[in-house]
């Protein structure tokens, strides 16, 4: 067996085997307190109070798909679609690298008028003009176009598939391919991006048992990067009407990745924040170590509306930034401005 290894320092901690009965115990609510203090333990001992910043530059809100719970579905006719020009991009990431942040993160609703040329031609230029690790999140591209990114210079892709359950996939994602997002998800692997993917909790038809073997199969996929947030009705949506998700049931849930998964890196979602003011924070002491503020031109971030509440603060990116390293700080952590490469150590045979 050959060792490869994304990062300096692998993971120190051993990963934990919950059993799919122990994570329906935990989900539950039944050891909170045991729950909590274990990943905060082990999110410590891995990162030493670090929090990685990554900067998101949200590019387009135009979207082909018509997932039931997002507000840029493609029939949402009241959403003001924009696209960014390459120009509007490389200045915003001009801001992050000079802000000092070690990651980009380029996110835009499944939107291909960016061809596959112009996105690697984007990449190259990123690459060259700074020392920024690069994170596509770019949705369902075809397996040459994300070969093509790789060998431009792409680090890593996020790609949650939202939820694992096949029926509730089906009837939160109408005419989205199960399978081959899945398969997608191995073939990012096999390219040697650092691959991420993750879950929406408490999508309307979500239960416990759902929950606990969503968090089963992210942990079989052996990711680099696992997304969690609550979910968050949409007035422009067919779930309008559906109840919110819990923030608690997603601090559960990071947590219980984080101790089976101890050196990925987990993101504390903004749909937290959104939902609930201070729950994103809290996040990072239940085994959250990555936050993402976005760097998406003010003019047009409010357009972004995924979920309402979705970035409403209109101050300038360093003002934005500012303020996160404060909340970090105030939970007696450090914002980090490195790389923050996952800690996951690749198997290959
Ligand atoms: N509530 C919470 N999260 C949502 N997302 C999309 N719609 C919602 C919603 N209504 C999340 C998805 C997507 C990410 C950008 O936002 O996980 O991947």
């Amino acid at each position: 067996i050959q060792q490869v290894s994304f990062s300096p320092q692998p993971s120190l901690l051993k990963p934990m085997a919950l059993s799919y009965a122990q994570i329906l115990e935990l989900l539950q609510g039944q050891d909170d307190e045991w729950l909590f203090s274990r990943a905060q333990l082990a999110t410590e001992l891995e990162f030493q109070q670090q929090v990685y910043l990554r900067g998101i530059v949200e590019f387009s809100n135009h979207c082909r798909n018509h997932c039931h719970y997002c507000g840029l579905r493609s029939e949402n006719r009241q959403v003001k679609r924009y696209r960014l020009s390459n120009e509007e991009i490389l200045s915003a990431v001009n801001n992050i690298a000079t802000l000092g942040l070690g990651t980009v993160v380029l996110q835009s609703g499944d939107d291909f008028s960016y061809s596959c040329k112009r996105i690697s031609t984007l990449i190259s230029e990123i690459k060259q003009r700074h020392d920024l690790a690069i994170t596509l999140s770019l949705g369902d591209r075809k397996h040459h176009e994300l070969e093509n990114w790789r060998e431009a210079g792409a680090d890593r892709y996020l790609l949650k598939m939202e939820t694992f359950d096949r029926a509730l996939f089906a009837r939160c994602r109408p005419k989205a391919h199960f399978d081959e997002r899945i398969a997608r998800l191995a073939h990012l692997k096999s390219l040697g991006f650092q691959t991420g993917s993750g879950i929406i909790i408490d999508l309307p038809g979500m239960t416990d048992a759902i929950l606990a073997r969503d968090i089963q199969y992210l942990t079989e996929l052996q990711l680099d990067m696992l997304a969690c947030g609550p979910f968050i009705a949409h007035a422009q949506t067919p779930f309008a009407t559906s109840p919110n998700g819990s923030a608690l049931k997603s601090h559960r849930v990071s947590a219980i990745l984080r101790l089976m998964n101890p050196g990925a890196n987990i993101p504390a979602t903004s749909s937290l924040d959104a939902l609930e003011k201070g729950t994103r924070e809290q996040a990072l002491k239940r085994g959250c170590n990555v936050i993402m503020p976005s760097f998406t031109p003010t003019q047009v971030s409010g357009d972004y509306s995924i979920y309402p509440g979705k970035n409403q603060q209109q101050h300038p990116a360093a003002e934005r930034l500012n303020h996160v390293c404060q909340l970090i700080q105030n939970h007696g952590l450090i914002p980090s401005f490195n790389r923050g490469d996952s800690k996951r150590v690749q198997y290959v045979s």
